[in-house]
């Protein structure tokens, strides 16, 4: 069988979580391929709401297997916390939880790198989660990281240190304050915790699962416009978001890849620094932030929120090579009497154009919108035939600009709330 992807095309926060625990039950596996407890993915059902930050979003599901792969970045401290909130639900996520040996490990000290170098930055920060993302990336990258797998070596503490104590010559320079045996006690009680758990070699497991017909679905964290190549550098998060990190972060080789399922809101929201061509800084940005909820489910700062931005969507398109689009929140609009959805951007010697180009975080454009009529109802039903008119043509025009079927539309944050097209 095929590995299929399912990713943000914006900014994160698209409601992959929600989706992917819709899809769980038709799929044997749920990996997670990339980034770390800077994902916050909520899943509702049976009134209940659950955020996910580095387990993946199959878990309520009884037959569904989840891995943690090798591209991901683990905090033990943040995981042992997950764990332990899913403990009342009666799972069985010791039997059906496997993680890489191959996954870089988050230490404490990576957080308050992350804190330090935002500092540094000032006027210019990203707006990072502080989860240590990018210090922990930087250590993989500079071939000093730890792995999962190096838990289980005798040799793990004296490496502990080692790259510790590179981190803490790095920091005497910044002015963070810390407590580091409180943090150090924590990590290694956490560590033992995580030694409990199955750690595997995901590459061949998944391989392998393949090979054997079953079916396994990628999940996606952040969105393609934050990817460390294609996202609007540096206002980025430190791993590779798009399509192909699946490939790379799961060790699946690229003829393997089925559906890539491209996750977008019917509007954009983006949160932390960087350019956002459709950003509203009135009224209509603060409705969008209310109706929608717009708060961020790992650090609950507001989300900067805008319209649709199409030149965004066909780039994500491209590098992802998005076979179907799932539009979310369309229930998030209901509130309005017009809808404006950005066809082009204007760029600063007075022409148009439909692509992002690469100046955009120093020369910012002004987007140029085409308005619509909004179906301005509460929507109810399940069938792509209950929605109203002009919700439909909403879709369709999305679908000819875009040129990829629009293929399932979710109208409000629980299970059901879904309809496929
Ligand atoms: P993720 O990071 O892509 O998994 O998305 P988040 O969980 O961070 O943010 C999506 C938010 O929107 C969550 O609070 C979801 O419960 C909520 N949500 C998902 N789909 C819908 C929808 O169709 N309508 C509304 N109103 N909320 C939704
Ligand atoms: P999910 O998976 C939205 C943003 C941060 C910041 C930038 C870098 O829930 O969609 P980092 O902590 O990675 O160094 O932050 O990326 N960011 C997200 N924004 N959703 C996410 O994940 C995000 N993960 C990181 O706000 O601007
Ligand atoms: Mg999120």
């Amino acid at each position: 069988m095929k590995l299929d992807v399912l990713l943000g095309l914006q900014w994160g926060d698209e409601g992959k979580g929600k989706i992917v625990d819709v899809f769980a039950p038709r799929y044997d596996v749920v990996a997670r391929f990339q980034g770390g407890p800077n994902a916050g993915h909520t899943l509702e059902f049976d009134g209940i709401k659950h955020v996910l930050h580095q387990i993946p979003s199959g878990i309520f599901r009884k037959n569904t297997r989840n891995i943690i792969g090798n591209g991901v970045v683990l905090d033990p401290v943040i995981f042992k916390t997950e764990i332990g909130k899913l403990e009342k639900y009666n799972l069985d996520v010791r039997s059906g939880l496997f993680i890489s040996k191959k996954a870089t490990l988050i230490l404490p000290t990576h957080r308050l790198l992350d804190q330090a170098y935002e500092q540094a930055k000032g006027e210019k920060k990203i707006g990072s989660t502080l989860k240590g993302i990018g210090p922990t990336y930087q250590d993989k990258i500079g071939r000093q990281g730890l792995r999962v797998g190096d838990i289980l070596s005798p040799e793990f503490p004296q490496r502990y240190k080692k790259l510790t104590d590179i981190h803490l010559e790095i920091l005497r320079d910044h002015s963070v304050s810390f407590d580091l045996p409180a943090l150090e006690a924590s990590f290694i009680e956490a560590v033992e915790f995580l030694k409990s758990f199955q750690l595997i070699d995901s590459e061949y497991f998944i391989n392998e699962e393949l090979k054997k017909g079953s079916r396994v679905l990628a999940e996606g964290a952040q969105g393609a416009l934050l990817d460390i190549d294609f996202g609007s550098y540096p206002f980025v998060t430190s791993s590779n978001t798009v399509a192909a990190g699946a490939c790379n972060g799961l060790g699946v080789a690229p003829m393997h890849v089925g559906e890539v399922f491209g996750i977008f809101k019917a509007y954009s929201t983006r949160v932390g620094g960087g350019p956002f061509p459709t950003e509203l800084h009135d009224e209509t940005g603060a409705l969008i932030r209310k109706e929608g909820n717009e708060f961020g489910s790992t650090t609950g700062r507001p989300r900067r929120c805008g319209w649709l931005d199409l030149p965004a969507l066909k780039y994500s398109i491209m590098i992802n090579g998005a076979t179907q689009l799932l539009m979310m929140k369309a229930d998030v609009l209901n509130i309005f009497q017009t809808i404006k959805v950005c066809t082009h951007y204007k760029l600063n010697d007075g022409t148009e154009t439909d692509r992002i180009p690469f100046e955009i975080a120093n020369e910012p454009v002004v987007p140029v919108y085409k308005e619509m009529k909004g179906w301005n109802v509460k929507l109810e039903g399940s069938g792509w035939d209950d929605m109203p008119k002009a919700l439909r043509e909403y879709v369709e025009f999305i679908e000819r600009e875009l040129g990829v079927p629009v293929k399932l539309l979710s109208y409000g944050p629980d299970r059901t709330q879904t309809i496929l097209r």
